[in-house]
């Protein structure tokens, strides 16, 4: 296999070959240049001829679209951190049975822009509710779907808040999540990293301060390399 792209060892007839789909989710703090990384992973796979899926949490249905504006825009704030967290969950709910569920099902590659580890991060740290009501929530919303790998995007929120605060410009101000005090992002970006260091199979941890170049190539790499691994335990199993 090529070392760098990973792409020998797939051959682009075994890569469509993907019985159950691959489903990606994309983590970090804010700034942490999900977006970027999304866009360019997908181009990358597309040039392949994979059928590649690019969607966002909150978000991805139209449902989930408007309860993005709600939350995004601060609306549903004063109703409390324990309403924000059932949106939050209503709206995955709806995403994972209309969109994700049925793409993976036709073989797709899903890239999602942030999943279940948010709500445990945010509204988790929050105290939005008990953890055991949290889970119950998780458990409704995702409804049995859990990532097959989880790419985290790790930055100093010094940097982070820099960034997200160029990229929106002058004139707009923080949403409701990104307004928090420095510490809070400080503990979002402790509590990331102890769930990656709770899943390790699951979680790649990629340190955000590096040339966007270097960290794409190395989510290439870690995506073909799981693919390529699916596919020959597909061929093992007889599938
Ligand atoms: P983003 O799309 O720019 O990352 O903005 C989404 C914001 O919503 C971000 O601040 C994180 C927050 N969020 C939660 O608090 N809980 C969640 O479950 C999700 C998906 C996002």
């Amino acid at each position: 296999m090529d070392a760098v792209t990973g792409k020998d060892a797939m051959g682009q007839g075994r890569a469509a070959n993907l019985a159950s789909g691959l489903f990606v989710t994309f983590e970090g703090g804010e700034g942490s240049g999900k977006s970027t990384q999304i866009k360019r992973l997908a181009q990358d796979l597309v040039q392949d001829g994979l059928n590649v899926i690019v969607t966002r949490e909150p978000g991805g249905t139209p449902a989930g679209e408007l309860v993005r504006e709600v939350l995004l825009g601060g609306a549903a704030e004063s109703l409390g951190a324990d309403m924000e967290a059932m949106l939050f969950a209503a709206a995955r709910r709806d995403h994972v049975v209309s969109v994700i569920r049925p793409a993976l099902q036709a073989g797709g590659i899903v890239l999602c822009d942030r999943f279940l580890d948010s709500t445990r991060v945010y509204q988790g740290l929050a105290n939005a509710l008990p953890q055991q009501d949290l889970k119950a929530l998780e458990t409704l919303a995702i409804d049995g779907l859990m990532p097959d790998i989880t790419i985290l995007l790790d930055i100093d929120p010094h940097l982070g808040l820099k960034r997200a605060a160029a990229r929106r410009g002058q004139g707009d101000g923080p949403d409701r999540f990104e307004k928090e005090t420095l510490q809070t992002h400080i503990d979002r970006r402790n509590a990331y990293l102890a769930l990656a260091v709770a899943e390790p199979d699951r979680f790649v941890l990629m340190p955000a301060n590096r040339p966007e170049d270097v960290i794409a190539e190395e989510i290439a790499l870690v995506v073909r390399t799981h693919m390529a691994a699916q596919i020959l335990r597909q061929e093992a199993d007889g599938g």
